[in-house]
């Protein structure tokens, strides 16, 4: 493995040196992080021991890069007895490890041991590796079919201003949806969302409307509605499925007419913004109940996007977990260089109840937690647990061991009796000694 180190200290790089080469690794130092970074680039080690104190640079931006790198490589601080704020931060942003000055030489050699072993056992389970930068974070990213049909459909859509209704089950990217439809159609327009939800009915009604001066009780200025803000751009009506009856009857007023007025104002106001709208709730069956407006439906769906829930394409979560794991890594700091296939493949079984943001939320978890840059299986089952009830994945025993088992539970119960077991299992005795046989199994009393 190539090594790394970067202390200002020379007698402490040398002995370092002599002692890691020993061990048949290759190893450069340098005395400043300014050459540090410099070697690292050209020399892309393994692992890296870095000083915090440095004479140009903190050894912490030093470890920043390296762990931001993206190359994979491992970093190590190397820190005074009394820097533990300093070392809590290293492990934040990163850092493989850290070891303590005065240096233990066999300190580093266990250290640079665990290293290599962790690139050993990284090779052998096919870790898929993950880009660290995130181009595109709001990209919609899937390629199943579902996914490219709403993607389509957004490109048709905004071609007209016609209003949008955006149906999903919770956590499937309906706003993410309403965003990349605005951006399509007016990307240099305001894009204002109200929820309908969060608000109480009269609060509701002046944001979206705006109010005039003393209009209410408390209404001490004049305020602007978000109905105005939007301009020409979107407004987004998230939850409209929990728009209160009264507002639904004033808002397909606007809807009708496109204008509005103010909350105590008689002056008109016209509706120039495109109206786009989402909701997990059945709006038909709401309507049907007499909760929700039929003739307001009928307005705002006009054209409707159905966002796929997360368990109707399974295929494109490997690629949500790279796109996701990028930008959790950026917003924790945190070095995300891959995560074991098998844990994928778990993700990818799990039924996903609160799609694509429960998917971040157990990857948020997992990032968190890990000691290391590559997401462990074991780690990701644990999240999965912690966050949802997940089936036991673990507990499934493959078809043969159920059967071992199984007969022998059987011959335990007539006491080795082949005749009796036989009937029991609806085979026939032939084939139960020939089960006994494959299976290995051994009466208990000719046990030795
Ligand atoms: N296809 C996708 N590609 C990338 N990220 C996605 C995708 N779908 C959803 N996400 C991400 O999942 C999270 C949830 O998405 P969003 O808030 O748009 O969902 P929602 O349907 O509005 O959820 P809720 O019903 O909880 O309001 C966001 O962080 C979003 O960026
Ligand atoms: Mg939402």
């Amino acid at each position: 493995m190539k090594v790394l180190v970067i202390d200002d200290n020379v007698a402490l790089c040398r002995s370092m040196q002599i002692t890691i080469e020993e061990q048949g690794h290759e190893v450069s130092c340098a005395h400043t992080a300014a050459d540090g970074l410099r070697l690292f680039e050209e020399r892309l080690p393994g692992l890296a021991f870095i000083d915090l104190n440095l004479p140009d640079r903190s050894g912490l931006d030093v470890l920043r890069e390296v762990c931001q790198s993206g190359t994979g490589s491992l970093a190590v601080m190397i820190t005074g007895a009394q820097d533990m704020k300093a070392t809590i931060e290293a492990v934040r942003l990163g850092a493989y490890d850290y070891i303590r000055k005065p240096l233990d030489l066999d300190a580093v050699l266990v250290t640079i041991e665990k290293a290599c072993h962790h690139f050993s056992e990284q090779k052998k389970k096919n870790v898929t590796p993950i880009q660290t930068v995130s181009d595109h974070p709001r990209e919609i990213v899937g390629a199943s079919p579902a996914i490219i049909n709403v993607i389509k459909l957004i490109g048709l859509l905004s071609e007209s201003r016609i209003p949008v209704l955006i149906l999903g089950e919770s956590g499937t990217g309906k706003e993410l949806v309403a965003r990349a439809l605005h951006e399509a159609s007016t990307p240099k327009c305001p894009f204002v969302a109200i929820n309908c939800s969060s608000m109480v009915p009269t609060l509701l009604e002046s944001e979206l409307f705006g109010h005039v001066r003393g209009a209410f009780t408390g209404a001490e200025h004049e305020k602007i509605g978000r109905l105005e803000l939007a301009a020409e751009g979107t407004i987004f009506f998230d939850e409209i499925g929990d728009l209160p009856l009264d507002l639904q009857g004033k808002l397909l007023r606007t809807v009708q007419e496109r204008e509005f007025e103010r909350v105590g104002s008689t002056k008109t106001i016209s509706l120039r913004a495109r109206i786009i709208a989402a909701t997990l709730r059945d709006l038909e069956s709401m309507v049907k109940k007499g909760q929700f407006r039929e003739d307001l439906y009928y307005r705002i769906a006009v054209a409707t996007i159905a966002v796929p829930s997360l368990r109707e394409r399974r295929n494109d979560i490997p690629m949500l977990v790279e796109h996701l794991l990028a930008s959790i890594s950026l917003d924790l700091h945190k070095l995300t260089s891959g995560i074991e296939e098998r844990a994928v493949r778990r993700l990818q079984a799990y039924d996903w109840p609160g799609n694509v943001r429960e998917l971040e939320n157990v990857l948020t978890r997992a990032v968190l937690h890990s000691r290391d840059p590559v997401l462990t299986d074991k780690l990701i089952a644990e999240s999965l647990g912690q966050y949802s009830q997940s089936k036991p994945v673990d507990g499934i025993k493959t078809l043969r061991d159920a059967e071992k088992e199984h007969v022998e539970a059987a011959l335990v119960a007539t006491g080795w009796n082949i005749s009796q077991t036989a009937a029991l299992l609806d085979i026939s005795p032939t084939t139960l000694r020939k089960k006994i046989g494959d299976y290995n199994l051994a009466h208990p009393e000719r046990v030795v």
